[in-house]
């Protein structure tokens, strides 16, 4: 038959496929999420099968292991005890607090680990919200600001490397980037949570953390899924008041924003494969539907492919292990 053209030619050994392949993973592209407790023990997170809330102790173990398989970073989220939690959640800067206690901890022991924390109030807020609740039930923005730069400048004077503000409120990377220059923590970087949605696929992360709201929801906020052009915003907001790196969250079902982000912007684009993501892998795989290993790899190349240059993944240490 005449036909000259034969894409097939390019896919016919491992070899050629290699060659051609245009995205490529590697340890380093990954960013691992840790739990961590206040406790003298870690404990299995009973909706993230595989997941643990770490103590410091163990925290250093887990990074460790990681650290051996290539990933070096890492993002800390806190859960807290009720006892400590507030309506202004106080305990979010407090220097002795089980964030900025394990910052220390990871410096000492991995000093080349790049540490970036979470900046919001949800896991200190007996609200269960990323910002201060007004009387009335709304989410007060600019005092919320406020409360997340005293966090921010606590976290950085541990040795935070990073900081990222997963609350969505109006202005605050401006505002924290000018608190951290003020204080003199010029080097510390911003990872802007810029196009965060108000997503159903965060159900097993809250049950981690015992952090979700406690009345209403996320949604005046966080996105709406519905939405697009409302990220391009979001993303040169973020840019014009000094992001180092911009994030989409979720990732998988949000593919479509990060490859429109990458065309406007030229800063560095994150991707956080959230806990309802892995859930879903680790469920098709354990009722042996999927091929667990197979569909991480597939799903962070999809990730990457869309334009993400750094990716937030609980698989980090598996994928890791599995491209080595
Ligand atoms: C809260 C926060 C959430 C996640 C990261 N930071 C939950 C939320 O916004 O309700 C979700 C991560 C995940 O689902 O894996 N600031």
């Amino acid at each position: 038959m005449n036909i000259p053209i034969r894409p097939r030619r390019n896919r016919q050994s491992e070899a050629i496929r290699a060659l051609c392949r245009e995205t490529l993973l590697c340890p380093g592209d990954f960013i691992y999420p840790l739990f961590i407790q206040d406790q003298p023990h870690h404990d299995a997170i009973a909706s993230m099968p595989g997941c643990y809330r770490w103590d410091i102790e163990g925290l250093l173990g887990e990074i460790d292991d990681a650290q051996k398989v290539g990933i070096h970073s890492i993002v800390l989220f806190p859960a807290i005890d009720d006892a400590l939690k507030t309506s202004k959640a106080e305990e979010c800067f407090n220097p002795e607090g089980l964030v900025p206690r394990a910052i220390r901890a990871i410096k000492e022991t991995h000093p080349h680990i790049n540490v970036i924390t979470d900046i919001a109030l949800d896991p200190y807020n007996s609200d269960g919200h990323d910002g201060i609740v007004a009387k009335d039930g709304r989410i007060r923005n600019d005092k919320t600001i406020e409360v997340l730069c005293n966090q921010a400048l606590c976290h950085a004077q541990a040795g935070a490397d990073v900081v990222s503000p997963s609350d969505m409120m109006d202005g605050r990377v401006g505002v924290l980037r000018n608190a951290l220059d003020t204080e003199g923590f010029k080097d510390v970087s911003i990872l802007s949570y810029t196009a965060k949605y108000a997503s159903a696929f965060y159900g097993p992360f809250r049950g981690a953390l015992d952090s979700a709201p406690k009345s209403g929801d996320k949604k005046t906020y966080q996105m709406d899924y519905a939405n697009s052009r409302e990220a391009i915003r979001e993303a040169h907001l973020d840019e014009d008041e000094g992001a180092d790196i911009l994030m989409v969250k979720p990732a998988g079902a949000y593919l479509d924003i990060i490859q429109r982000m990458r065309e406007v912007t030229s800063l560095p684009i994150a991707a956080y494969q959230v806990s309802g993501e892995y859930l879903m892998i680790k469920a098709a795989a354990e009722a042996g539907w999927l091929d667990e290993e197979k569909i991480i790899l597939e799903t962070l190349t999809s990730i990457k492919r869309a334009g993400a240059d750094m990716i937030l993944t609980y698989f980090a240490k598996d994928a890791a292990r599995l491209l080595g």
